[in-house]
């Protein structure tokens, strides 16, 4: 069953009734101010840090769902019938609901007893704030008195402390209002310089600050008492819940139509010009009024919203592909690149699922997440590698997260993840190949944020590879420390207490027996990521070192690391294995068969390929890949959180999305292009749209995980666009089975695609050079002929062009 449909042309999904499964989101703003929005107009805002910075307030996990919003009400005085246009909170019988999220943007429009309301959110490029540009049409054949009233509930600021700390928040709110500007300044008198305004175009009736006056003793959102009666209160808060609400009255006659615009938005002051007067505690509002005016006039709004436009057509300009499957050019040329632009911003924060109060940037998150946004954004993937490497501990460790406000690591989570540092280098590497920026190897970057331990970014990444190699367990292999890239196998930690968290008890072992097969796997792909880049500096001893410690890896996976029909996924403590035929449950595991053959392990034998089969035999099912099976049944304190989920969810046994890629990119080192583009649309959200009542998240961005087979709810997905999932989906797609990869020398091109495709068409932007690029199948293998401008050449790479040159045409002959 569908809830709504893809709109191609315009990049957008249109839902069209409002009582999805759960609420279908989007996200405003890409840079320091963000908003997510539902299908309803539920969600929050903030300014840079979900948690820090929060401006409105969200009710996480409460009845009904998705409680909080940017709310407005119509009222309609000749009959005091009153209805949300945006169906939450007041949840009316609405005619013609339509809700379109767009690339930055949510249009919710709906028609009631023949009032029509139009409201496109979004926020400009350039400006902290976000516009809600209302249009109101009368389609009566008579004239129609209506009240407008708005609603935001303000947070006061820590969203952790707002949730909690009522003995103190219920004193602190405070308000201004000037004309039809609610400002909201809780704590503006003490240390923030900061403050909220919401503002309205329209002349008011009246407004509201105090959310008790507005609803009314124990009244809801879905009755307001001001909306019910038809009036405001001029309610000003002193403590308790601070809010806004503006009261219009308008007329229109028969077929008019009235725009109305309201913005919410976040300000700085200096603090030497906090208040006006000097001396009061007024705020000075002298430093935002512009801004607020530049919008409200209405002339400067749609420029915005085209500007926001230009800015989408250019990022996803980087990459467009016309292949015969349409959920495939759908998800790589508009939703999943859009995602990946989102994960890359928010990293795990804030979306239903990730309240913004718990995690950091997560370390081996954020280096996965520029995978897939490297090319769109260059210049702040650069960024994001300077920040993430200034954490690195001076060991080559890495704290796993990082706060984005003050970009130092978070010490409640500390380090000991022994694959994180390792991720780097494939970050870096996939930034140096998408950019050939090689002077960034140069950049002085600190340990841990200290001054005066500022070495070379290369060094960092050397640093990276040592970590691993100066912690190897019984085997040889790497051992795995608190968890690897698997949060939960805890193969260290033997918590029996409930009040532990996996993530931070004292580890229980001294973690000098269990190793990671999959550490092992990641370490060799990363050694061979370095070897090339350490040559081009003219390193050459770093390469042969490096190149040497991944053969040498390599060999031990195979002695030690193999299973007899698969990779083996660990050594516990006890020495015993992970992820092998002698266990009772958890036989066999996706990530060291995807991550193992990615590495090249096995593929000069036979083992990429059996242990490839026995993931097709074992682990697959019609909604994606299982992490591992049998799911485990019971807690088993050896082995950790993995099993302290019921079978079937979460990393004990889903389909975890964020691995399936790597199985995809494994087939396709097989040359099995079918079997990774099957894969690919198993788990492809636009391809589960038809089964929306299943997948119940959204069906244009990936969730983390799919209930897997031994779960009730089997192809259920949770916890949508937050996710690795969104990063290896897309270089997945895009540079394997596509096979469009930058390399240090030029433009890869080696598609693994469907037998029966006849081939497909790509525009690809690398380093400034347009490449119109078409693939032709001429026989069923994947061996590539490239013609560049006219000239065949061999092998698969198209050189970098000489300076100048801004166009190339690429014809691939394949088969
Ligand atoms: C979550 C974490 C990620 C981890 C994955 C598997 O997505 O953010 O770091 O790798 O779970 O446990
Ligand atoms: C839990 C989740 C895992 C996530 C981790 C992050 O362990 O199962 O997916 O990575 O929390 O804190």
């Amino acid at each position: 069953m569908r809830y709504g449909r893809f709109d191609d042309e315009r990049r957008e999904y249109v839902i069209t009734r409002p009582d999805t499964p759960l609420p279908w989101i989007n996200y405003l703003g890409s840079r320091d101010y963000i908003g997510l929005i539902s299908n309803t107009a539920g969600g929050y805002s903030f300014y840079r840090d979900p948690r820090m910075r929060r401006l409105t307030r969200y009710r996480y996990n409460n009845v009904p769902f998705d409680t909080g919003g940017r709310y407005l009400y119509l009222r309609d005085a000749d009959t005091g019938e009153f209805w949300s246009p945006t169906w939450q909170p007041t949840r009316g019988d609405l005619q013609a609901y339509t809700c379109r999220h767009g690339m930055g943007y949510t249009i919710i429009a709906s028609t009631y007893r023949g009032v029509e309301a139009r409201i496109r959110y979004f926020v400009p490029v350039d400006d902290p704030l976000e516009i809600w540009q209302l249009t109101l049409t009368n389609r009566r054949d008579r004239p129609v008195s209506l009240s407008i009233f708005s609603a935001v509930e303000f947070c006061l600021w820590d969203a952790q402390d707002d949730a909690t700390n009522y003995q103190r928040n219920f004193n602190t709110g405070e308000v201004e209002i000037d004309d039809s500007v609610i400002y909201h300044k809780t704590e503006y008198r003490e240390r923030r310089n900061h403050f909220a305004f919401f503002a309205c175009s329209e002349p008011l009736s009246g407004f509201d600050t105090q959310r008790a006056a507005f609803l009314g003793p124990y009244r809801g959102w879905d009755a307001p008492l001001a909306v019910a009666r038809g009036e405001s209160f001029n309610s000003i808060a002193h403590g308790w819940a601070p809010m806004g609400s503006h009261h219009v009255e308008l007329r229109l006659e028969p077929g008019q139509s009235h725009p109305a615009i309201f913005l919410l938005g976040y300000h700085e002051n200096p603090p030497a010009h906090k208040f006006d007067p000097p001396g009061s505690q007024a705020i000075n509002k002298s430093t935002v009024k512009p801004l607020i005016q530049r919008y409200l006039d209405g002339d400067a709004v749609d420029p915005a919203f085209e500007r926001l436009r230009d800015y989408w057509d250019d990022l996803l300009g980087v990459f467009q592909v016309h292949t015969p499957d349409p959920h495939t050019d759908r998800m790589v040329n508009v939703w999943n690149a859009y995602q990946c632009m989102v994960t890359f911003n928010l990293s795990r924060s804030a979306s239903l699922f990730e309240s913004g109060i718990g995690r950091g940037m997560g370390f081996r998150d954020s280096n996965q997440d520029l995978l897939g946004f490297v090319h769109m954004a260059p210049r702040r993937a650069r960024q994001r590698i300077l920040d993430l490497t200034a954490t690195q501990m001076a060991s080559g460790g890495a704290y796993h997260q990082y706060q984005p406000l003050t970009k130092r690591g978070n010490d409640e989570i500390g380090g000991d993840f022994n694959d994180d540092p390792l991720w780097l280098v494939l970050s870096v590497a996939a930034y140096l190949k998408e950019t050939g920026d090689w002077p960034i190897l140069d950049e002085m970057v600190p340990y841990e944020n200290l001054p005066g331990s500022e070495q070379p970014l290369y060094e960092h990444l050397q640093r990276s590879l040592t970590y691993t190699l100066d912690r190897l367990g019984p085997h040889g292999l790497p051992l795995i420390g608190r968890a690897d890239w698997n949060d939960c196998l805890n193969l260290n930690v033997f918590s029996a207490d409930p009040d532990d968290s996996f993530q931070t008890a004292p580890l229980k072992k001294d973690g000098t027996v269990a190793e990671s097969v999959f550490i092992a796997g990641l370490f060799v792909l990363a050694a061979r990521e370095l070897v090339p880049i350490a040559r081009k500096r003219g390193a050459e001893d770093d390469a042969r070192q490096y190149h040497q410690a991944a053969v040498e890896m390599a060999c031990r996976v195979q002695e030690h690391g193999w299973d007899g029909d698969w990779f083996l996924r660990a050594y516990d403590a006890f020495g015993d294995r992970v992820g092998s035929r002698a266990c009772d449950e958890g036989q066999i595991y996706i990530e060291p068969q995807g991550m193992c053959v990615m590495a090249g392990i096995g593929l000069e034998d036979q083992r990429a390929v059996q242990a490839l089969d026995a993931v097709a035999d074992r682990l697959l099912t019609e909604h994606g890949i299982m992490l591992h099976h049998p799911a485990y049944t019971r807690y088993q304190i050896r082995l950790g959180e993995i099993s302290s989920y019921p079978p079937g969810y979460k990393e004990n046994s889903s389909t975890f999305c964020h691995t399936n890629p790597w199985i995809m990119i494994a087939e396709t080192l097989l040359g099995r292009g079918d079997r990774a583009h099957d894969y690919y649309v198993r788990i492809n959200p636009s391809a589960r749209e038809p089964i929306s009542d299943v997948h119940r998240c959204e069906p244009y961005v990936y969730a983390q995980t799919i209930a897997g087979r031994d779960a009730p709810t089997h192809g259920e997905a949770k916890n949508a666009w937050l996710t690795g999932t969104a990063a290896w989906n897309y270089v997945a797609i895009t540079q394997w089975i596509l096979g469009i990869r930058p390399t240090f020398e030029g433009l890869q091109i080696a598609p693994v695609i469907p037998g029966h495709w006849d081939g497909f068409e790509a525009t690809r932007v690398f380093r400034g050079v347009t490449y119109r690029i078409s693939v032709d199948r001429v026989g069923e293998g994947n061996a590539v002929r490239l013609t560049v401008d006219g000239q065949e050449i061999p092998g698969d790479i198209v050189p970098l062009p000489e300076e100048g040159i801004q166009d190339i045409t690429v014809r691939v002959q394949l088969g």
